[in-house]
């Protein structure tokens, strides 16, 4: 038996994997990864994989940093772990100041949660407990774009529309209003994105006209809808959208948890708007993929909502174990260094260019739909017809078959559906995104070559997919 079956076998056994069928491993061989380095990762018979994926958008300087690596054991020796609350450490306190630095000025405080979906429940929960202690305790609603993902937790699936995750669990969600994403795959022919997200935007105007009363906050991922497919609109969209917030009375809530960390192309996505949100989560690459740790930024007005003596009990109670951890900090702070001292947003141009150019062919493949791109995000749609853009039939796993193509080859590429993409470490080499779009390339064309065979009833849902 090989090792890799070996830890195969013994994982089966025990282990519930997130975001599966299990059963799907009845024929799909797990991969047991021993070690990584840079953008690859090894399994136990010493095969090789391209993390193209940044293993779930959180890893931004390649799998055992030395940089970060030497941070987190210094940080070990001193302390690992202390309760936040009556307490503090240097770690959490000069990542804060930092922060607070780096975001649009504005937001002058940092209140931390331990992962993305946290980090959503922290933003929901401090939007809505605000408008109380204003004493306007009507603005208890949240507006939503659809096809939009923020998370698993129950608020957080409230204010999600990607159907795959959210259907099940209709019956616990909280009552959201939702708005037609701008999303431009779905722009009439001839349109530029600025236009139609531009246009798309009069659809949140009337919302915000008829509800702001009963809205705490309008909730978006900005520039890329990642779990939905890696979908993409122009800036223009939360530009108009800051306005209405400020016209309306309404937070504004930016979950920069996929997006924030140079993916966009600069280090928030909000910049290219020129704005500030109210709320801005951040996750995933905080650590540099390296531990979970999230942080919500603030105004100072919010905070002085809930500053007052605590027999008004207006305070924020809110807490979760590891929040702040002193040891996930120091890689904040390893992450950041390096973002600093590499010039890593100017350095990633030339490899985004690089990836548009790689895989500028798949543009007149006949199943291809499109090829979009925001900075360091790519992504490549299939479809069974290209003219009208329809979608292949979810029962046939398409995207499956690129992700196993990939693996033989040596690439970590996990489709979300149909939507193949490219989400890769910042220490990717131009030679291994031409490696990338070879795979992909030659993935699409395996998983597109027959022709459709799932005979799918009248009115069934079209929108599920495999999850990504
Ligand atoms: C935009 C966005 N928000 C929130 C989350 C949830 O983060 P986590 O998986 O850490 O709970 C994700 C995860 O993919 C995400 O993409």
């Amino acid at each position: 038996m090989s090792l890799n079956d070996h830890w195969m076998q013994r994982d089966l056994a025990v282990l519930w994997h997130p975001c599966t069928q299990m059963k799907d491993h009845e024929q799909l061989p797990l991969v047991p990864i021993k070690r990584g380095e840079g953008v690859w990762l090894e399994d136990f018979d010493g095969k090789r994989y391209l993390d193209a994926v940044s293993s779930w958008w959180v890893n931004v300087f390649g799998h055992a940093n030395p940089r970060i690596n030497q941070r987190i054991k210094d940080q070990v020796d001193q302390l690992e772990h202390v309760i936040l609350a009556g307490f503090s450490h240097a770690p959490v306190v000069e990542l804060s100041e930092r922060l607070v630095k780096l975001t649009p000025a504005g937001l002058d405080r940092v209140f931390y949660a331990d992962n993305g979906s946290s980090c959503i429940e922290v933003a929901l929960k401090m939007s809505f407990h605000y408008w109380l202690n204003v004493g306007q305790p009507a603005k208890k609603r949240f507006v939503t774009l659809s096809n939009s993902y923020h998370g698993e937790t129950v608020a957080a699936m409230s204010v999600g529309d990607v159907a795959l995750f959210t259907d099940t669990y209709k019956a616990l969600l909280l009552d959201t209003l939702k708005v037609p994403s701008p999303d431009c795959f779905h722009r009439p022919e001839g349109m530029g994105w600025e236009e139609h997200s531009r246009a798309m935007f009069a659809h949140m105007e009337q919302t915000l006209a008829e509800h702001h009363r009963e809205v705490a906050a309008v909730i978006v991922e900005p520039l890329i809808q990642g779990a939905g497919g890696m979908r993409m609109y122009h800036p223009i969209y939360l530009k108009l959208l800051r306005e209405a917030c400020d016209r309306y009375g309404v937070h504004l809530i930016h979950d920069e948890i996929a997006v924030g960390f140079g993916r966009t192309g600069t280090m928030f996505a909000c910049e290219q708007a020129g704005i500030r949100p109210d709320f801005l989560c951040l996750s995933k690459a905080l650590t540099g993929g390296y531990l979970p740790l999230a942080a919500c930024l603030t105004t100072d007005t919010v905070y002085q909502a809930f500053y007052d003596d605590y027999s008004t009990l207006r305070a924020f109670l809110h807490s979760h174990s590891y929040t702040g951890n002193p040891l996930a900090c120091a890689a904040a702070l390893a992450t950041l260094d390096i973002f600093e001292q590499d010039d890593v947003i100017e350095a990633n141009k030339q490899l985004s260019a690089r990836m548009a150019s790689a895989t500028a062919h798949l543009a007149d493949h006949p199943h291809v739909a499109e090829v979009r791109q925001t900075g360091m995000a790519l992504a490549v749609e299939m479809v069974q017809d290209k003219a009208s853009k329809t979608a292949y039939p979810w029962q046939e796993r398409r995207g499956l078959k690129v992700f196993q193509h990939a693996l033989s080859r040596g690439a970590l590429l996990r489709p979300l559906g149909s939507v193949v993409y490219f989400l890769p470490p910042y220490v990717i080499t131009p030679d291994e995104i031409d490696f990338l779009a070879e795979v992909a390339s030659e993935g699409i064309d395996i998983a597109t070559r027959d022709a459709v065979s799932v005979a799918v009833p009248r009115g069934a849902r079209t929108e599920f997919r495999d999850p990504g």
